[in-house]
């Protein structure tokens, strides 16, 4: 790329069309979804589910409530809530929702959009983890409160988990690690950017270095994510008819989170 001949708005312009013009999209959540329990194993997020479930029993009763994750990769987060809730997943990708059957089989899983899916249930608590980064504009969003409003009981909890706030991003960086499984190296790289600041979305570019016996391929992948000021979320909500609240979230994932956003249903 020769981004470094143009500048400003032209530059960014050039940048975000070479991205999504030349790379696969979002290739984690299907070819390449068999990295996932390897970058990300369900084990990180043992701390993280001990205090959603502590927030959650804080406001409904420590009771085996129902759940309804919208967006449940590969199920990483859920297994460490299944004994604790009777769990629903939803995810908009077949290969990542395998994933999650495999490691939750007590779970009913179910393709679908979070903006529009329609289970035509309600549940205690409606869970839009990290997945909620994909929602790129205010619509989005607002579609997805919209599903959680749905599908909640009165009274009932909505709680995201959003990676980053506009209010805090700082960009550009790099985020890297090294991870291994059976005969697999796995060196996960994103460089995550926000090259048009007026927009409502950010950019990363993922490099894989997969070393199989000895055998090395690199792989990429290019992911647009949402980026909205913390304010957005909690008017948002509040439109939509919950009473929303930012909740102290101490877990934070190498570089990852750290961001709860909690609406209950009135
Ligand atoms: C980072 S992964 C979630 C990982 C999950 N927190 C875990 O514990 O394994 C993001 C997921 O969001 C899903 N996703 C993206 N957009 C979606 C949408 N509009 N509706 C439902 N799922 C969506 C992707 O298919 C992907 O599985």
């Amino acid at each position: 790329m020769q981004a470094g001949r143009y500048s400003g708005q032209c530059q960014s312009i050039y940048w975000k069309a070479a991205l999504k013009y030349n790379m696969q999209h979002n290739r984690l959540y299907h070819d390449l979804s068999f990295l996932w329990p390897i970058v990300s194993p369900p084990e990180e997020y043992a701390v993280e589910a001990r205090h959603l479930r502590e927030i959650l029993f804080g406001k409904l009763g420590p009771r085996r409530h129902t759940l309804l994750e919208l967006g449940v990769g590969g199920g990483h987060l859920l297994s460490h809530l299944t004994s604790a809730f009777e769990a629903t997943a939803v995810d908009l990708s077949e290969e990542m929702l395998a994933l999650s059957a495999e490691l939750n089989p007590n779970v009913e899983h179910h393709i679908g959009d979070m903006r529009s899916v329609q289970l035509r249930r309600t549940f205690n608590v409606v869970l839009a983890h990290d997945a909620i980064g994909y929602m790129l504009t205010e619509d989005d969003l607002r579609a997805v409160f919209q599903t959680a409003k749905a599908h909640l009981k009165p009274g009932g909890v909505f709680v995201a988990a959003p990676d980053w706030f506009k209010d805090t991003f700082q960009g550009p960086s790099v985020l890297h690690w090294i991870k291994r499984k059976d005969n697999l190296e796995v060196t996960f790289i994103e460089y995550v950017d926000d090259p048009d600041t007026s927009d409502t979305t950010i950019e990363s570019v993922f490099f894989y270095v997969i070393k199989e016996e000895g055998i090395l391929r690199v792989e990429q992948d290019y992911h647009q994510t949402g980026l909205f000021p913390k304010s957005t979320w909690l008017r948002l909500l509040k439109d939509v008819g919950f009473v929303p609240e930012e909740i102290n979230y101490p877990p934070y994932q190498g570089g990852y989170g750290g961001n709860l956003i909690l609406g209950v249903l009135t």
